[in-house]
C-alpha cells in the first residue's frame, strides 16, 4: 500500500457532455446524480479505496460545480447538527473528506489526450492512474487494484478492457490482444479509436481506467488531433503498445457509462435496488412496472 501512496489519480471531467444536453448546459455531466451522489464522487471514492490519496480533477466549463461539491459547507453542517440529523450530516461530511483533491482547468476541450497532458506538471515523472469521471465501476467488482498490481509487477502501462458486442465496438477504442498465462490479463498489441464493426481488431473495448507510465506525456505532446478532431489518448497508447508495451486487464464486472443516457438510467436503477434504504420499496414497484410493459 505504501507504493500506492505515491501514485496520483487524474480524473478528466472537462468534456462537453453533449449527449446530455440540455442538462449539461450549466452543469458538467460528471455532476449528474446517480441515486444521491454525483457520478464523480463514486470515482473519487474508488481512487481513495485503492489507496490513492492525491486526486487531480481536470475541469472544463462550469468548473465551480465540481470543486464546490468536494468543499465543506459549514452552514449546512451546523444546520443538520442542530436538527440532530446525524445520518445526513455523515453523508455530507463524507463528500468533503476524501483526501487531497486538486483542480486544473483544461481550457479548451481538445480531447481526452489533451486533458491528460494538462496533468503533467502535477503528476511529474511517475506512474499515475486516470479514471474517467463519467465511468462508474461498481465498488463490489474491483478493477483499479488489479491494474495497479499489474503495473507494479511489470512497470508497464495498463489499460482496462471489457468485452462488448460487435454492434457496440464503434463507440470505444478497440484493442488487438495476445493472451498471457493469466486468463484475465492480455498483452495489447494495437489500438483503434472507434472502429467500424468490420475494422475492429477484437471486441475488447477500452473502458475508463488507465495506469499510465510518465512516458505517455512526451507522446501526447506530439500527438496530432485524430478522430473527431480531438487529441486522442488511444492514439498515444497505440504508440506505447508499439514501443514499451501495454497490458490489458479484462474486467468482467458491473460498469455504468453515466455519459450515455440509457446507461445512466440503468446505473441508477441497479444501484438503488441493491441499497438497504431504497431497495425494499423499489424492488416490488419495479416488478409491477415491468409486468405492465
Ligand atoms: P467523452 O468521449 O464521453 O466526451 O469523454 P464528452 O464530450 O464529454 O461527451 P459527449 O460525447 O459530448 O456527450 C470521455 C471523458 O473524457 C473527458 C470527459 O469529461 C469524460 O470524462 N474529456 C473529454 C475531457 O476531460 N476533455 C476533453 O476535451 C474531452
Amino acid at each position: 500500500m505504501s507504493q500506492r501512496k505515491r501514485i496520483k489519480a487524474v480524473i478528466p471531467a472537462a468534456g462537453l457532455g453533449t449527449r446530455f444536453l440540455p442538462a449539461t448546459k450549466a452543469m458538467p455531466k460528471e455532476m449528474l446524480p446517480v441515486v444521491d451522489k454525483p457520478a464523480i464522487q463514486y470515482v473519487v471514492e474508488e481512487a481513495v479505496t485503492a489507496g490513492i490519496d492525491d486526486v487531480l480533477i481536470i475541469l472544463g466549463r462550469n468548473k465551480n460545480n465540481i470543486s464546490n461539491h468536494f468543499d465543506a459547507v459549514p452552514e449546512l453542517e451546523s444546520n443538520l447538527e442542530k436538527k440532530g440529523d446525524l445520518e445526513k450530516l455523515d453523508r455530507v461530511k463524507k463528500s468533503s473528506d476524501l483526501g487531497d483533491i486538486h483542480y486544473l482547468r483544461q481550457g479548451e476541450p481538445k480531447g481526452l489526450g489533451h486533458a491528460v497532458l494538462r496533468s503533467r506538471s502535477h503528476v511529474g515523472d511517475t506512474t499515475f492512474a486516470v479514471l474517467l469521471g463519467d465511468d462508474l465501476i461498481d465498488a463490489r467488482d474491483p478493477l483499479l487494484d488489479r491494474m495497479l498490481d499489474q503495473n507494479e509487477a511489470t512497470g508497464l502501462t495498463v489499460v482496462a478492457l471489457m468485452e462488448v458486442s460487435p454492434e457496440q465496438i464503434h463507440m470505444y477504442g478497440a484493442a488487438a490482444v495476445e493472451p498471457t498465462d493469466d486468463p484475465d490479463i492480455v498483452k495489447v498489441t494495437g489500438l483503434v479509436e472507434k472502429p467500424k464493426k468490420e475494422d475492429a481488431p477484437s471486441n475488447y473495448a477500452i473502458i475508463g481506467r488507465y495506469v499510465l507510465t510518465p512516458g505517455v506525456f512526451d507522446i501526447l505532446e506530439r500527438t496530432e488531433p485524430g478522430k473527431g478532431g480531438e487529441i486522442q489518448l488511444t492514439d498515444a497508447l497505440q504508440e506505447l503498445a508499439e514501443t514499451d508495451g501495454v497490458y490489458g486487464v479484462i474486467f468482467r464486472g458491473r460498469r455504468y457509462d453515466t455519459g450515455d443516457r440509457a446507461d445512466y438510467i440503468k446505473a441508477i436503477v441497479q444501484l438503488a435496488v441493491d441499497r438497504d434504504d431504497l431497495g425494499v420499496e423499489l424492488r416490488p414497484w419495479l416488478k409491477d412496472f415491468a409486468a405492465g410493459l
